[in-house]
């Protein structure tokens, strides 16, 4: 039987790492998938994960299940850092996923059991496996424009005219911060824009939200999510702490789903409990007994945020020498964009051939949509980079 398989289409950003690592080169440098790397190009484990894996081997008593939605108390740490006190606790369902991916999987699963009809709209571009998992589950998706290629920023008339077409029975996936793959993000009064279309349509938002803490900061990465949450009757959202806790093999994940109405949760909650269960009933424990442990004492949560701020403001500083080298070298300031975007990824808007030219002639490695990952790259490797891209004439 097994013979009957087909070969599988190949995951852009997975083959990539596969061909970073078999490269010999020895000043190759990845900007390949997104995973935060310090200056020395080692991924780290954060202090306070350090601090909270060793409370939990010492204290952890029982390693039987939680239950189908993972501990509460991780919902509810969770749910505090990311909504505040923005939208009624009583109206919000969660389960703990294995990671962000995990989440928008469920998500996508949620919609289809509500609305088979659904179709969902997503960013042109967006995360290549939003499409896919999309794809995977027979849901029909729309593309509404996203990136402006000229300009590097968010082509927000031509996104909000393409969402016009959206009906009440359709989603919205939205990037809550830091939009993967591009790096340009709504500000608060486009976002507001979007929850009016939103209401005015009757649809229900998705957001994806895997980088809080890694653009303007933790409170401020959280705003439009928080914005959206006080403004619509129903939303759900995939969170993930792979990136912020830096927990990525952990596979740590949250999906909320918040109901118009309180009496709705439980129905809500025993559906996203029952996905849980088909899918891979309990989800990992670890990962989130580490986050509940973090942000649950002052101190260990005090020294995170403090690591957190580092590596975001480190990236922003990556961010501004490489705009600074390529205004240097090019005589243009075309790379401003760099430093005006936020979060891991920044899309430097060029073809798929030069991408594979700046590989094969300076080792330098990332997704063939031209998405580089900013925090792959150090003080030495911003010179070595902006030369080959002015030398590419990109
Ligand atoms: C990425 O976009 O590079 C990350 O989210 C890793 C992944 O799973 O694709």
């Amino acid at each position: 039987m097994l013979t009957n398989l087909k070969e599988q289409p190949k995951d852009k950003i997975l083959g990539l790492m596969a061909l970073y690592r078999e490269d010999p080169r020895a000043t190759k440098i990845d900007l390949g998938v997104g995973v935060y790397k310090d200056a020395t190009g080692v991924t780290p484990v954060m202090r306070a994960v350090k601090a909270a894996e060793r409370r939990i081997v010492e204290e952890q008593t029982s390693k039987a299940y939680t239950g189908l939605a993972g501990d509460a108390g991780y919902s509810t740490a969770m749910r505090d850092l990311l909504l505040a006190d923005s939208v009624d606790p009583a109206r919000i369902a969660a389960v703990a996923t294995p990671g962000g991916t995990g989440a928008v999987r469920q998500a996508f699963e949620l919609v289809k059991q509500a609305n088979p009809n659904a179709r969902v709209f997503v960013s042109n571009p967006t995360w290549p496996n939003h499409v896919s998992i999309l794809g995977y589950l027979g849901i029909e998706v729309v593309k509404y424009r996203y990136f402006d290629t000229e300009t590097r920023a968010v082509d927000f008339d031509g996104m909000m005219e393409d969402l016009g077409d959206i009906t009440s029975g359709d989603v919205v996936l939205l990037h809550g911060c830091c939009h993967n793959p591009t790096g340009a993000n709504l500000n608060l009064t486009q976002w507001q824009s979007v929850i009016d279309l939103i209401n005015d349509k009757g649809c229900l938002p998705i957001i994806d939200i895997a980088y809080q803490g890694f653009g303007d900061g933790l409170e401020e990465d959280a705003a439009a999510t928080r914005l959206v949450a006080s403004s619509v009757p129903e939303l759900l959202i995939a969170a993930s702490c792979s990136k912020n806790f830096g927990i990525y093999r952990e596979r740590t994940g949250l999906l909320m789903a918040i109901s118009e109405k309180a009496e709705s949760t439980a129905v809500t909650q025993g559906n996203l409990n029952h996905l849980n269960r088909q899918n891979f009933s309990f989800p990992p424990d670890h990962g989130a007994r580490v986050v509940t442990t973090i942000l649950n004492d002052p101190e260990l949560k005090a020294d995170w945020m403090a690591e957190l701020e580092e590596m975001r403001t480190g990236m922003l500083a990556l961010r501004q020498q490489l705009a600074d080298e390529l205004q240097r070298l090019s005589g243009s300031d075309r790379f401003g964009f760099i430093a005006e975007h936020r979060g891991m990824f920044s899309q430097i808007g060029t073809t798929p051939d030069l991408v594979e030219k700046l590989r094969a002639d300076n080792a330098i490695y990332m997704v063939g949509d031209s998405r580089m990952n900013i925090a792959g790259l150090n003080a030495q490797s911003v010179s070595v980079l902006a030369k080959a891209i002015v030398d590419a004439g990109i």
